[in-house]
């Protein structure tokens, strides 16, 4: 096969990108090593920008954010055992959508089927060759055992956070940013209603923990955890006594339990590979960057470089050649830089640290109440969590 650009990974960037090319009237064929159902079950993040919502459906992936996606206009920090609310809509005029990311990646595959699109799912023996030539290449071995050649003029690595194809990138030509952090989450899927009307993102005195959802019967959970914790290890008894702790406040604030449908410890970290393009190797999404989940940006963050890399792929390939590229990671990484920021800002802002001592604890609460109790405070977060405009 032979397309102009060949994708490696079927993620929301991948798809995204195909999607957008393929309505330029560019073919792509992306692969992917997992099966459909196994992107489609695992879960991941849940919130998109609004400028996300509406691309989802501008473009001509589906409408379905609209009508199964729930917009939100603030969400609620919890510390000292009190509410306080930050109202996005009264603050910046925006908003966020609870929608899950196997949502939009049921929109985007099935969108890549009704348009006709390539999805090579479930391959193995991924090799990308040839990238320092105009005429990279793509192998890989099929479902079905069959082995492929895809030929292209561009290679997007937009293979996620344990991405294979940002190592393509030569050692002494590459530079890697980053921060482990001393604490992971422990993410469970619950059958309960819902305990508060918006998201609630809990400082405690034990850690950290965060009430999304999924349906009105279904919530979404975190608890800050050991980064080596074991999920198996946990009763469901302890895990609603530590979400419960983490919660607690003078209004008496409870949390509705349920059946644990699913439990998993969620590793994380920051992270920045620079440059995002070599030779004809561009990689996009998780692959170049990733953050921990506090404020839900790295979904978002993927869509705004596929955004960005189709406008000058399009370019690249309607004649103004490798040159077009060069726009790409200054207008991509400025959005990252400030998601890396913001990331772990939340995530220093409401976790505990191993070692963290009482100073520790009031100095927290000190500057929750800085972003809480002013509304220059409460903009900073708001502006933040509802996204950047393009290329910046
Ligand atoms: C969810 C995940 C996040 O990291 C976040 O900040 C908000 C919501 C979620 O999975 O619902």
């Amino acid at each position: 096969t032979s397309v102009p650009v060949a994708v490696v990974g079927a993620g929301p960037a991948g798809l995204m990108l195909a999607h957008l090319l393929g309505r330029a009237g560019v073919a792509t064929v992306v692969v992917d090593t997992r099966t459909r159902h196994e992107i489609e079950t695992t879960q991941r993040a849940g919130i998109l920008e609004a400028g996300a919502a509406r691309d989802l459906v501008e473009t001509g992936v589906s409408d379905r954010v609209l009508h199964e996606g729930h917009e939100h206009e603030g969400i609620e920090l919890r510390f000292g055992g009190r509410p306080h609310r930050i109202d996005f809509k009264e603050l910046v005029g925006a908003s966020a959508w609870l929608y899950p990311q196997t949502d939009v990646f049921t929109d985007l595959a099935n969108a890549r089927d009704r348009d006709g699109g390539t999805v090579l799912f479930g391959v193995k023996d991924t090799e990308v060759l040839d990238i320092t030539t105009a005429a990279p290449r793509v192998r890989v071995t099929a479902s079905d055992g069959t082995r492929h050649e895809i030929r292209a003029r561009y290679v997007v690595g937009a293979d996620g956070s344990r991405s294979t194809c940002r190592d393509l990138v030569p050692e002494d030509r590459r530079v890697r940013y980053g921060k482990e952090y001393p604490f992971a989450w422990f993410g469970i899927m619950a059958e309960a209603p819902t305990s508060a009307p918006e998201l609630v993102y809990a400082h405690s005195e034990h850690g950290f923990a965060l009430i999304s959802r999924r349906t009105e019967t279904v919530q979404r959970m975190y608890f800050q955890c050991g980064p080596d914790e074991s999920a198996a290890a946990w009763t469901d008894d302890r895990i609603w006594e530590t979400l419960q702790a983490r919660v607690a406040g003078r209004d008496g604030f409870r949390l509705r339990e349920g059946r644990i449908l699913e439990r998993t410890v969620l590793r994380f970290r920051s992270f920045v590979q620079e440059p995002m393009r070599w030779g004809s190797l561009v990689l996009a999404g998780d692959a170049a960057h990733t953050v921990p989940p506090t404020g839900a940006r790295g979904l978002n963050l993927a869509l705004h470089d596929v955004k960005v890399l189709a406008g000058v792929l399009l370019r690249a390939l309607g004649g103004a050649g490798d040159g077009a590229l060069d726009d790409y990671q200054p207008r991509a990484l400025q959005r990252v830089w400030r998601a890396q920021n913001f990331s772990s800002w939340m995530t220093r802002l409401l976790h505990t640290a191993p070692g963290d001592d009482a100073f520790d604890l009031r100095r927290q609460l000190g500057e929750l109440d800085n972003v809480a109790g002013s509304r220059a405070g409460r903009t900073y977060l708001a502006e933040q969590y509802t996204g950047w405009p393009t290329g910046a």
